[in-house]
């Protein structure tokens, strides 16, 4: 599905192909994976160290199901060092649960990497980790990391696992990520969601460039952090992109509208 250009069918009440439904669009089909981690904050918030009591809610696997419900391709969490929001038990039941993909975040720590083995989600995204962050500031230094890096991607890769590195819109991290064998490069958006004017629009032509570097490197290109329903306008702009990893925009408007209207709305704005 990768390129500028691809054949579409409309959405309904396809029974036959017929030549006229045939369309030529410019960009993907962006899919989107929910980020849920945020319904186990609200959890943990009131239950952070009650393991087993029966009161504990909301449930991360209820909302997954109900993301998927709405079209969501995929459900990404990122399980931290700390565990602050996601838990063990949550990625086990998730990956017994949900009928699409499930993306693990994760640093590369010794003790995480096990657990993905043991795991098995369909895509890892690495990501820096630091415990006094409120959420992932910045992305990977692929180049710095390079050798621990490369042994992790060449652990997960062998038990099956597809390997995205979320690294800014930075030719030298983007080329050090494909030099390393990644599937896919995770483009980090936060720099763009941050920004207003001007300057938003100069980190948005860092991340279509980006995005052209990482398609000439035969990468799978995704991107993440900070996108919502006001920027998604301009993040869909952005050629070779599949994938989009949203949480905490979606579960914010979850409060007002339910979390399968949330979903359904974002699917609207990223595929018009
Ligand atoms: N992608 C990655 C790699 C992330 O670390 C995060 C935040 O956990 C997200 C996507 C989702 O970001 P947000 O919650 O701002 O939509």
């Amino acid at each position: 599905m990768s390129g500028r250009w691809r054949w579409s069918l409309p959405e309904s009440g396809i029974s036959a192909i017929n030549p006229f439904w045939f369309t030529v669009s410019t960009n993907n089909r962006l899919t989107l994976g929910v980020n849920i981690d945020h319904v186990a904050t609200l959890r943990q918030a009131r239950y952070p160290g009650a393991v087993e009591t029966h009161n504990r809610e909301p449930d991360p696997i209820a909302a997954a199901l109900l993301c998927e419900k709405a079209g969501a391709a995929g459900i990404t969490v990122h399980l931290r060092a700390d565990r602050r929001h996601i838990q063990d038990a949550d990625v086990f039941r998730l990956r017994e649960k949900i009928t699409t993909k499930l993306n693990l975040e994760m640093g590369n720590t010794e003790e995480i990497v096990e657990i993905a083995l043991r795991l098995r989600p369909d895509d890892v995204c690495l990501v820096p980790e630091h415990r006094q962050e409120i959420t992932t500031e910045g992305g990977l230094d692929v180049v710095g990391q390079f050798d621990a890096l490369h042994k992790t991607v060449t652990r997960l890769q062998a038990a099956g696992i597809r390997v995205s590195m979320f690294v800014e819109p930075d030719e030298a991290q983007i080329l050090a990520s494909a030099r390393l064998g990644a599937n896919m490069v995770e483009l980090h958006t936060g720099a763009f969601a941050n920004a207003q004017g001007e300057a938003q629009l100069r980190e948005l032509e860092r991340i279509r460039v980006g995005a052209e570097i990482a398609h000439a490197q035969k990468l799978q290109v995704n991107a993440g952090h900070g996108i919502n329903y006001v920027n998604i306008k301009l993040i869909r702009t952005v050629p070779h992109l599949q994938e989009l990893n949203i949480g905490h925009s979606i579960i914010s408007r979850s409060v007002f509208v339910g979390l399968e209207n949330a979903v359904k709305e974002m699917l609207t704005l990223m595929n018009g």
